[in-house]
């Protein structure tokens, strides 16, 4: 039972599922435990990610795997595989190896493999297990919690999709040693708009660890991402489906995701910059209709 010395534990409690979310350092350690703990009868996984996501993560996941068949693909990075083609080869595949409900996939990546398969799980036999392992910080402390799933198609983004809440999440703080700044800050945006929009306190505390938070040290990044979920987890409670509180985690999202759009959803602008840059105007606009 030492992952509770050595994690934090979060609770989202929405009508269609109860899921704990764990923060902790070596956490993909603790994956075969907690499977064990909330999916006792699962016999298969498949893990889903992405080429540029360091191979060691995945390898970390699969060790000791006695009992359980580990499956795994690797798909392509970026926004891109956010469609059809990648939604089926993963449906395909869950087929291809017999997978039932009991079953589980894990998402292993950042908001596109977690959007993407978290769709993919939603719709395979009307719903089959689903975990979260969330790379970037953005997804950390974002996308991971609260089951929105999807893909996009040639008329806009995150188009096609469902409200569909994992087992649980477990984040692992160290797989942000080899995410680049660009992401950290891309991550940061979500996390400053937390504060802009729930908790002043917060702010205060980014305003004066915004920094270590970028240069990666562990009890900021860890009290960050908590306070983040936490959040994120209190939203999601009172408006599960976005009938009404929950749009306020789209603050600063209109713009974004015209300025993605202009950009043709390239690394010419990364979500969360275009994050970063929708909030100001949404707040100058606000400004301005007084
Ligand atoms: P991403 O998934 O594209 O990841 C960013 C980059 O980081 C990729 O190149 C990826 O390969 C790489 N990467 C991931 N983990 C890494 C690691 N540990 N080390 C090194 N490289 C790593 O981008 P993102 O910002 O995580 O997610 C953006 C997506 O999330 C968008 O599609 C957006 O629509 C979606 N999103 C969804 C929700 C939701 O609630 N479902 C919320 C916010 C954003
Ligand atoms: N990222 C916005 C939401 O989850 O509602």
């Amino acid at each position: 039972k030492n992952y509770r010395k050595t994690m934090k534990t979060l609770i989202v409690n929405t009508s269609s599922k109860r899921y704990p979310i764990y923060i902790g350092q070596n956490a993909i350690s603790k994956f075969k435990i907690l499977l064990r703990k909330h999916l006792k009868n699962t016999k298969n996984i498949l893990i889903v990610t992405s080429k540029n996501i360091p191979k060691k993560y995945l390898s970390g996941l699969k060790k000791n795997s006695k009992n359980i068949k580990y499956h795994s693909i690797i798909l392509p990075d970026g926004e891109k595989i956010k469609q059809n083609q990648y939604l089926i080869k993963i449906t395909d595949t869950l087929s291809k190896h017999n997978f039932g409900r009991n079953d589980c996939v894990v998402a292993l990546g950042g908001g596109v493999i977690g959007d993407l398969t978290g769709f993919a799980s939603s719709i395979f036999k009307r719903g089959i297990n689903f975990v979260q392992i969330p790379t970037t910080l953005l997804s950390q402390v974002d996308s991971s919690v609260g089951g929105k799933t999807g893909i996009n198609n040639k008329f806009g983004k995150n188009l096609i999709g469902t409200f569909f809440q994992p087992n649980f999440v477990l984040i692992d703080i160290n797989t942000l040693s080899t995410l680049p700044k660009r992401e950290m800050i891309a991550g940061f945006a979500e996390i400053l708009k937390y504060s802009l929009i729930l908790d002043k306190k917060f702010f205060n505390w980014l305003n004066i660890n915004g920094e270590k938070i970028l240069k990666k040290s562990p009890n900021i990044i860890s009290d960050a991402i908590y306070r983040s979920c936490k959040h994120k987890a209190h939203v999601v409670k009172k408006d599960e489906k976005e009938k009404n509180l929950r749009a306020i985690l789209n603050f600063g999202h209109t713009f974004a995701h015209a300025i993605e759009t202009i950009c043709g959803y390239s690394k010419k602008i990364i979500h969360g910059e275009a994050v970063l840059i929708g909030m100001i105007i949404a707040a100058r606009l606000s400004n301005q209709m007084g």
